[in-house]
């Protein structure tokens, strides 16, 4: 016996997403219910061979329901997702209005497992950033076996990101630079095509942005609160697939060859590392994957015991979709998920 599932934000990137990977690991669904705003009433999504017509988020009853995956932005997550909880089911949340939130257990399935336990508080449970959850998969193994001290990253994020209006920019932008030259920017703050953006987010007092901050706040919450973590976040002009230079520095000895044997065992990461020219992954090539792939292993010279590398992986999946279906995968083996009455 399967479940009734609602996705919230099922015409958006990560919602149709969501219905992909549901149907691909064959999550045991009894019923998918598309659920959208007002003005997508009636507009068609796939879920496998089905066609669904989409409802009304806040015309919808959700006491039927025993799964939530809600990705429809942080203020309709702020609005809805505790409301939702305390209806009955439980709701996975992709926004980042309830990650910190110390009821709420942040969640990254290869990572955490346990901490979902206190979910029952307020029915919510968080699903990281998307630039933190391939991050954390590839750092949590390493700090298993050497604890980390510091990492600093930076991002190379996919306009994918930022949603279908961010997908639609940078293709309006690309073609129009060819043709009457590149339409204003209205998304971004500055132009995309041809371009990178060293700004994501909003700024903080300090001058770090909030999607700099949500990386080592998360990490904390998910692997160890003692680890240091400095970040630039920078938009580039690729659809899908987030990248990152990550530099880790560790308390204990940890050197390219135990790096590279410990995430080849490590689960949901995939290592390719060839020292050939094309011995490494691109966004391009992640795109559609589940995996966090990890290439460019190297020593750090500069540091006693530190290490370089590239990580990336298809951020409407790991970072967003496939995550979220992973936690419910997760509740469903643990025994941890109750059905409504129908
Ligand atoms: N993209 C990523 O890499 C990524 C990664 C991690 C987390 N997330 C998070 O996932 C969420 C969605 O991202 P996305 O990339 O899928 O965005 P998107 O492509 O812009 O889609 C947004 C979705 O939210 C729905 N929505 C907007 N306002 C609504 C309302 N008032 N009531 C009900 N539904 C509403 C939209 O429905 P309509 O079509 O009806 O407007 C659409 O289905 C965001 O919280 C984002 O931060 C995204």
């Amino acid at each position: 016996m399967g479940y009734r599932v609602a996705v919230v934000g099922a015409t958006g990137n990560v919602g149709r997403e969501m219905m992909n990977i549901l149907e691909e690991l064959k999550f045991p669904v009894d019923e998918l219910f598309a659920v959208a705003s007002r003005k997508s009433i009636g507009v068609e999504v796939s879920f496998g061979e089905k066609i669904l017509k989409c409802q009304a988020l806040d015309q919808f009853d959700f006491s039927k329901i025993d799964i939530v995956l809600m990705s429809a932005g942080g203020t309709v997550s702020k609005e809805w997702s505790e409301k939702i909880g305390r209806a009955g089911p439980v709701v996975i949340d992709n926004s980042s209005a309830f990650r910190m939130d110390p009821d709420v257990p942040l969640i990254v399935p290869e990572v955490n497992p346990d901490a979902v336990m206190g979910f029952r508080k307020k029915n919510i449970i968080a699903n990281p950033n998307c630039s933190t959850a391939q991050l954390v998969v590839a750092l949590k193994p390493l700090h298993d076996v050497a604890k980390i001290k510091r990492v600093v990253v930076s991002t190379y994020q996919s306009v994918s990101g930022a949603g279908k209006e961010g997908m639609d920019e940078l293709w309006n932008q690309t073609k129009g630079v060819f043709v009457l030259g590149p339409p204003e920017p209205k998304l971004f703050p500055k132009q995309i095509a041809f371009n990178v953006i060293p700004f994501i987010g909003t700024f903080r007092d300090d001058g770090y942005t909030d999607e700099e901050a949500k990386m080592w706040k998360e990490t904390q919450k998910m692997i160890d609160p003692s680890i240091q973590v400095t970040v630039t976040c920078v938009r580039v002009p690729v659809f899908v697939g987030h990248s990152e230079a990550v530099n880790i520095e560790f308390h204990t000895p940890m050197d390219e060859d135990e790096a590279r044997d410990i995430l080849r065992e490590a689960p949901g990461v995939q290592v390719i590392d060839k020292r050939e020219p094309t011995g490494y992954i691109t966004p391009k090539e992640s795109q559609g994957e589940h995996a966090v792939y990890v290439s460019r292993i190297r020593n750090d010279h500069t540091v006693e015991n530190g290490l370089n590398m590239w990580v990336v992986s298809d951020n409407l999946r790991k970072g967003a979709a496939l995550n979220a279906v992973q936690i419910a995968q997760l509740l469903h083996e643990r025994g941890l998920l109750e059905r409504a009455e129908a």
